[in-house]
């Protein structure tokens, strides 16, 4: 199938290397997780190649605190707050659309609907709240009032959460505050609202302090692919980042989202499915398999090990020969990304230690090793065949493979006609192509 002239959506998954031992790389900069003039020179180029959005993950926590020879190895859980980071980036970028994750979890629903709306109107209508349930207890762990919240009672409470910043944003019209001096009216009553939810999780008076957003609403994300993650997303989300490694699967995830978004009454058009992508470029193919290669020589297994156990929802693989074929998992523990892994491992007879290195590498995502044609043939065919709406570029070593993507796989994609070259519009939801809709709400 061609593009017939549709364009893909990129982002720019940025604060460190995705690959595991990326950091350890010499061409890495360690300290870029922290360093608000590095992240501003890399958002610079992002917007110069025209990418639809930086987008930073995060969660409350780092992990894996507890278990020192796992938290002294990983450089992950280090970057910077994203909401003041992106309002810093803010002012020195234009077009550029700013993604953020605020977990729903253990943190009230009206600070996220104030935080990410003042992002909004100081970025000119330029954020996308990437709404997440967090996998991880160690966020539990930081909210002294807090216990960990199991997975089905993570989605139906974050459904709440939603609904609350919805009618919290939805109760915010232009022209609420008219600071009519003659008449001596600052607000107008009718234009800025209590929203009185009196719900299951939350009970919320309103109105929000704040103004209508610049582009009617910021643009809602949604990362998870459990049965529960799917149903949210297809509910709410407007683009939609998800873990896929290999076509067919991903085709079906995407017609799965497409379908269930209709079901609710909305345009599948307006539900982008983006992929991540973890990238290495080389001048020649070789080159950038050595450089994957010498990456996978820099792995520390005991801290890979962590990471894949999270994804198995806590399930030991601590008495296992690495050299074994892939133990058994319960059924329960298999979801999300774990189902990735434990798929790969039974189709293709992988050792625990083969899989272990496999998702230190890509994290169940789909995993681009090659020159910049190379890179663009995957992407292209993906996008073109249905996988997918677009990709967050994932570097592989940071910022340097998401470096070589700008200067070398995005004008690739470009000439191939499939990326644009310029930006539509100056909000993140013009440039995203997504017009406002109403979300179906629950209560
Ligand atoms: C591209 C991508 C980005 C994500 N970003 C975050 C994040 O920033 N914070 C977080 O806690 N989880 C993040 N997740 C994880 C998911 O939100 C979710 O916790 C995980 O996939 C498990 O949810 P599920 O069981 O519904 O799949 C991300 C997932 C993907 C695929």
């Amino acid at each position: 199938m061609a593009s017939n002239g549709r364009k893909m959506k990129l982002g720019g998954f940025c604060g460190g290397s995705y690959h595991q031992a990326g950091w350890r790389h010499p061409a890495a900069d360690t300290a870029f997780a922290q360093d608000i003039n590095a992240w501003i020179a890399l958002a610079k180029k992002l917007e110069a190649a025209k990418f639809d959005m930086i987008f930073v993950a995060d969660t409350a926590s780092p992990s894996d605190a507890e278990i020192p020879e796992v938290f002294r190895y990983s450089s992950a859980g280090n970057n910077l707050e994203p909401m003041t980071l992106l309002a810093a980036i803010s002012q020195h970028t234009t077009h550029l659309g700013l993604g953020a994750t605020i977990p729903t979890s253990y943190r009230p629903p009206y600070d996220a609907a104030r935080e990410v709306l003042s992002l909004d109107v100081i970025s000119g209508g330029r954020v996308g709240w990437n709404i997440v349930t967090g996998i991880s207890p160690d966020d539990a762990a930081q909210y002294a009032d807090q216990a960990f919240v199991p997975q089905e009672e993570r989605y139906a409470r974050g459904e709440e959460f939603i609904d609350v910043v919805l009618k919290l944003w939805a109760a915010l019209e232009p022209g609420a505050y008219p600071r009519d001096k003659d008449g001596g009216i600052y607000k107008d009553t009718d234009k800025i609202r209590m929203i009185h939810h009196a719900g299951k999780y939350y009970n919320v008076r309103g109105p929000l302090k704040g103004i209508a957003s610049p582009q009617e609403r910021p643009l809602l994300i949604q990362a998870g692919q459990s049965p529960e993650g799917r149903a949210m997303a297809s509910r709410v989300a407007e683009a939609i980042f998800t873990a896929q490694s290999n076509f067919e699967p991903a085709k079906a995830f995407r017609d799965d989202i497409r379908a269930r978004a209709a079901v609710w009454g909305r345009d599948p058009e307006h539900v982008k499915v983006m992929p991540g992508v973890v990238i290495v470029v080389g001048e020649s193919r070789q080159e950038a398999e050595d450089k994957w290669a010498e990456l996978e020589g820099l792995i520390d297994l005991r801290s890979a090990r962590a990471r894949l156990e999270l994804a198995l929802k806590g399930f030991d693989l601590s008495g296992y020969d690495l050299d074994a074929p892939f133990p058994e998992v319960p059924e329960e523990s298999i979801v999300s990304r774990g189902r990735t892994h434990v798929e790969a491992a039974k189709r293709e007879g992988l050792t625990l230690r083969q899989v272990l290195i496999r998702s230190s590498g890509s994290n169940a995502h789909l995993s681009a090793v090659g020159t910049a044609r190379d890179i663009a043939d995957v992407i292209q065919h993906w996008f073109e065949d249905g996988a997918c709406d677009g990709f967050n570029l994932m570097p592989a070593i940071n910022p340097l493979s998401l470096e070589e993507a700008i200067d070398k796989v995005v004008p690739e994609l470009q000439r191939r006609g499939i990326f644009r070259t310029e930006y539509e519009g100056k909000t993140l939801r013009e440039n995203f192509g997504v017009p406002m809709a109403p979300i179906p709400l629950l209560g």
